[in-house]
């Protein structure tokens, strides 16, 4: 090992939500759904990312579009290496002889025999090494922060099912937790509004399309700008549709909103007193899709009392973060884990 990387290594996110592919040289070059469509009784995959999604709610009765991980975990392992394998063979094309290095970012709930699964399973993927690193220390080097100083500095990574959160310092995570309240949360507090105040049924993806389109969390912009969205109504079971507004949307996400802030809170609250203090000088930083949600860096300022900004292009920090781990292998090489295990 030179420490010198060939052009086709890559960075992994691998998210409950989406996974993302940084290419060296290249920079994030695949962004899709971790989703597939399977055939319930022959477990065939018939679609697999994006052509998946694009299933979702409207699949026939013999498919379902699955999520191999949720809330973090490993769902369904085969499922995943499936995904994982076609994700990876995508970017990289199929290689007999140059095979890439990897890094990868995922779940701090993955547990060991999980984490050596997946390296196996990136291993027949083509990858000659996977390390693997933990997400708030990939999203906070895919952010910029200099996670080498000395004094703590919060990042909160706000994915689809979870919200990792850590207090950085000296390259460490000195204080860390995982909150199971991130982007779909707020998604399905729009499902259940819209089903309680217009007896109206509507899809996961109609309801992350408005949340993307009018959710806001602080007073921002115009709040009677309203967004057609159809469902079905529960009443005479016909398609319909209606017209929410921003101020609606605000009210239905007032709920998971509470909830995040208070679980924020608590770590916060639980952070020795020193670390605490540079939190409260240096800020908190933002990464992970569900970071793109308007006003949550006001809000979050604001009750907490701590200043707070968003990471540009939040949902790529933790892919960039693996990118740049593989181009400087020397300056990151404390923090990664099963740095010396091949994939066999
Ligand atoms: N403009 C936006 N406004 C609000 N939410 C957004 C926006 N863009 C993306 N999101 C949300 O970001 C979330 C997905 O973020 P991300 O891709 O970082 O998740 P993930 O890394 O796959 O999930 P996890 O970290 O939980 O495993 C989704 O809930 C999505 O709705
Ligand atoms: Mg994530």
């Amino acid at each position: 090992m030179n420490g010198l990387a060939s052009v086709e290594d890559i960075g992994i996110d691998l998210g409950s939500s989406n996974v993302l592919i940084y290419a060296r040289r290249r920079g994030v070059v695949f962004n899709e759904p971790a989703m597939l469509a399977v055939d319930h009784e022959t477990r065939n995959v018939i679609a697999i990312g994006l052509e998946a999604y694009k299933m979702l709610g409207r699949e026939p009765n013999n498919i379902e579009v699955v999520r191999p991980l949720q809330r973090g975990t490993i769902q369904d392992f085969d499922m995943l290496n499936i995904m994982l394998n076609h994700f990876v063979v995508r970017v990289i094309g199929k290689h007999i002889f140059a095979r890439p290095r990897a890094v990868l970012s995922l779940s701090a709930s993955a547990n060991e025999i999980e984490k050596r699964q997946l390296i196996v399973g990136m291993f027949e993927a083509g990858a000659r090494r996977t390390q693997l690193i933990e997400r708030p220390l990939a999203a906070a080097i895919g952010a910029g922060m200099d996670i080498s100083q000395y004094n703590g500095r919060m990042v909160v990574d706000i994915g689809g099912a979870t919200t990792d959160i850590a207090v950085i310092a000296s390259g460490e995570m000195m204080a860390r937790n995982t909150l199971d309240i991130a982007g779909d949360a707020f998604t399905d507090a729009i499902i259940r509004y819209v089903r309680l105040k217009h007896n109206l049924l509507i899809g996961f993806r109609t309801a992350e399309d408005i949340k993307c389109a009018l959710g806001t969390v602080y007073p921002l912009g115009e709040s009677s700008v309203a967004l057609p969205i159809a469902g079905r109504n529960l009443v005479s079971g016909l398609p319909k549709q209606i017209e929410v507004t921003r101020e609606e949307i605000a009210e239905a996400l007032e709920e998971p909103l509470h909830q995040f802030l208070e679980g924020l809170h608590a770590v916060i609250e639980r952070v020795p007193p020193e670390l605490a203090n540079d939190v409260f000088d240096q800020g908190i930083l933002l990464t992970g899709g569900g970071a793109a949600m308007k006003g949550l860096q006001e809000v979050i300022s604001e009750m907490m009392k701590i200043p707070c900004r968003t990471a540009e292009n939040p949902q790529q920090c933790i892919a960039v973060g693996c990118g740049k781990v593989l181009e400087h292998p020397a300056d990151f090489d404390r923090i990664l884990g099963d740095s010396r295990r091949k994939g066999r």
